[in-house]
């Protein structure tokens, strides 16, 4: 997710768009730029880096202008840097774009402006589309408003843009499909345009937030116009803003980390978005495409990560065996790296890694490719170290996760592993056509079943609040949910400082036994599905020596309610999903737990976001 400002009215608009953009930085930070109209041109200057590289390349420049805008980017296509920064020109120079969001048919809409001539200067998604509402322009003399208008109809993504246009120096015009925009409205004629209104509550309470497909009409000193894509006149809809700066960078929710838990449902759709699609019954994986072969042929995937990345991992080894037929195996990368491993050019590996910084995860792979094997990426920071180390991979496009304790970014790892296991299954013909469908509607509707878990959030907040103050908790989980049970142990840990432990359930018996007793709470993850009879047994061990069982439970099941002192439900799913869906609730207990016992969550004691030192 991006950062997009902009501004036209009576003031100089450069330290407008600079304020603002600081503001944005916590929604991306790898590039910075603004453009502005001064004497009927457009001056645009733009950065590798955070806001503050911006502001030194452009001192000392004379900037000037009343109307300007300004983008902050998190990269999605086409690393970070100078020329894939925003703004971007069109062909003529003539019009500038900010972008936040995925222009998904940008290929092929790439490839047709280029046959008529369009030559272009960076590798986004975001150039293509200023360059096809010029060519609209061209083709049919209408003007820019209704340029934009037709452009978007053959558009296919999420879009929150702006535009300027040199031969217009008092009008901005905005659109937004999936992703937000808002509009101040100043005194005098002036507005403020911005992904959110951090960058606008200092000067003005009165917002308009666009709708889905909605176009704005800025014209300095004039009223407001908003049309629709099918150009049906709209009437804008003034708020006034009731909250304060901090609370909206983390969207009204006390914490990042709250936030972010809540953002899943739109972050595994957007792991998601472009890449499957369910009626044609087909996977698209575009970053490894020209290695699924080598994956195919692998004799086995050795799969690098520390941390909540590395439980990901484990995901991963049970989605690829069980689907994909293929052997794995997952390894701490800080071990990997110092135990003179045996590894050739007939392994994979997966390094998966949020932050894409991570020392140990870096030199692992390093060590990997000097040794032939081939490198594939699960990285959330487009153009990081980790994601620049590897010949191939897939992005998990979660946006940035600004709380410690990584939780979309897990869930969104999972996903893009799920449809990796996937679309490799299918290749290889490990998995019936039947079954390969079956998972893919399912995966298409997690994000649903997300939404659906996180109505159990209160529920959570009542068995935190009767646990809060315990000294030990044990997670149990079996097959697919053994990984989510050391997730939900490390998550508690982490945050609210509670020593916890993650066992496979059968696991228990071999000594962590001895630990329970009417003290412990013991979080055990019992879905339907997998070995349900199984894990059933250990809680019946568990409640033998008077332990207090919290269960995980698929909606419905009255079996373990009958056994367990409190449950929370998840929705019905494909075993191979259910990590999807169950890690939400220990996500809800760990961040909970934390509050109640007045944790710093988003910045935990002794922790860091990157692990960059060894
Ligand atoms: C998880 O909540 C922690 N923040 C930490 O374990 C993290 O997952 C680990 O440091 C790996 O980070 P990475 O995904 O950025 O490589």
């Amino acid at each position: 997710m991006c950062g997009i400002v902009a501004y036209v009215g009576k003031k100089q608009a450069y330290p407008i768009l600079i304020k603002g953009l600081k503001r944005l930085e916590y929604r991306g930070y790898d590039s910075a730029g603004v453009a502005l109209i001064d004497n009927n041109t457009i001056n645009l200057y733009k950065k590798q880096g955070k806001v503050v590289e911006l502001e030194n390349f452009a001192s000392g420049k004379n900037i000037e202008g009343t109307i300007g805008i300004g983008h902050t980017r998190w990269a999605t296509h086409g690393v970070p840097n100078d020329s894939n920064a925003h703004p971007h020109f069109s062909e003529s120079n003539d019009l500038a774009i900010i972008h936040n969001g995925i222009i998904e048919n940008y290929a092929s809409l790439k490839a047709s402006l280029e046959q008529r001539g369009h030559t272009f200067a960076s590798d986004t998604d975001t150039e293509v589309l200023i360059h096809l509402i010029e060519d609209v322009q061209q083709k049919t003399q209408v003007d820019l408003v209704e340029a934009v208008r037709i452009a978007l109809n053959e558009v296919i993504g999420a879009y929150a843009i702006v535009i300027i246009s040199k031969d217009n120096p008092d009008l901005l015009v905005t659109a937004k499909k999936s992703s937000p925009l808002v509009i101040g409205i100043g005194k005098e004629g002036e507005y403020f345009v911005a992904s959110d209104a951090t960058p606008i509550v200092e000067y003005t309470k009165n917002v308009v937030y666009l709708e889905d497909e909605e176009i704005g009409v800025i014209q300095r000193g004039e009223e407001l116009r908003l049309i629709n894509i099918k150009n049906q006149e709209k009437t804008p809809y003034v708020q006034e803003l009731e909250v304060h700066l901090e609370a909206i960078e983390k969207g009204g929710y006390e914490h990042f980390m709250l936030k972010e838990i809540y953002e899943q449902p739109q972050t595994i759709k957007n792991s998601m978005r472009g890449r499957i699609s369910v009626d044609k019954g087909i996977i698209s994986l575009g970053g490894i495409r020209d290695y699924e072969q080598k994956i195919i042929n692998a004799n086995r995937i050795i799969i690098v990560a520390c941390g909540t990345s590395w439980h990901a991992g484990l995901v991963g080894e049970y989605l690829f065996e069980d689907l994909a037929r293929i052997p794995v195996e997952v390894e701490y990368a800080s071990e990997f790296r110092y135990r003179n491993p045996i590894i050739n050019e007939n392994d994979v590996v997966i390094a998966i890694s949020q932050s894409g910084e991570t020392a140990d995860t870096l030199a692992a792979i390093k060590l990997a490719k000097d040794k032939g094997a081939t490198i594939i990426g699960i990285c959330n920071v487009v153009g990081s170290s980790i994601s620049r180390e590897t010949h191939a991979g897939s992005y998990t496009h979660a946006g940035p996760e600004i709380g410690v304790a990584s939780t979309k970014a897990f869930t969104a790892q999972v996903t893009v592993l799920s449809l990796m296991a996937l679309s490799i299954a299918q290749k290889k013909g490990s998995l019936s056509d039947s079954k390969f469908r079956q998972l893919l509607v399912e995966l298409d509707a997690i994000p649903t079943k997300v939404e659906q878990m996180l109505e159990s959030d209160k529920q959570v907040t009542h068995i935190s609040e009767l646990f809060k103050n315990a000294t030990n908790f044990l997670y149990l989980g079996r097959g697919y949910n053994f990984p989510v049970a050391l997730e939900g142990a490390l998550k508690l840990k982490e945050i609210s400082y509670i020593h916890a432990e993650g066992y496979p359930a059968a696991e228990m018996k071999h000594g962590p036994i001895a630990l329970i007793d009417e003290e412990m709470p013991v979080v055990v993850i019992a879905t339907k599905k997998g070995n349900y009879e199984k894990v059933v047994s250990n809680i019946e061990e568990v409640k033998a020596r008077k332990g207090i069982i919290i269960a995980i439970i698929t909606e419905g099941d009255t079996e373990v309610k009958k056994i367990a002192d409190y449950v929370i439900e998840v929705p019905e799913t494909e075993e191979a999903l259910t990590p999807l869906l169950t890690s939400i609730p220990l996500q809800l207990l760990s961040y909970h737990i934390a509050v109640m016992r007045g944790c710093n969550v988003d910045q935990p004691r002794n922790l860091a976001k990157s692990v960059t030192v060894e």
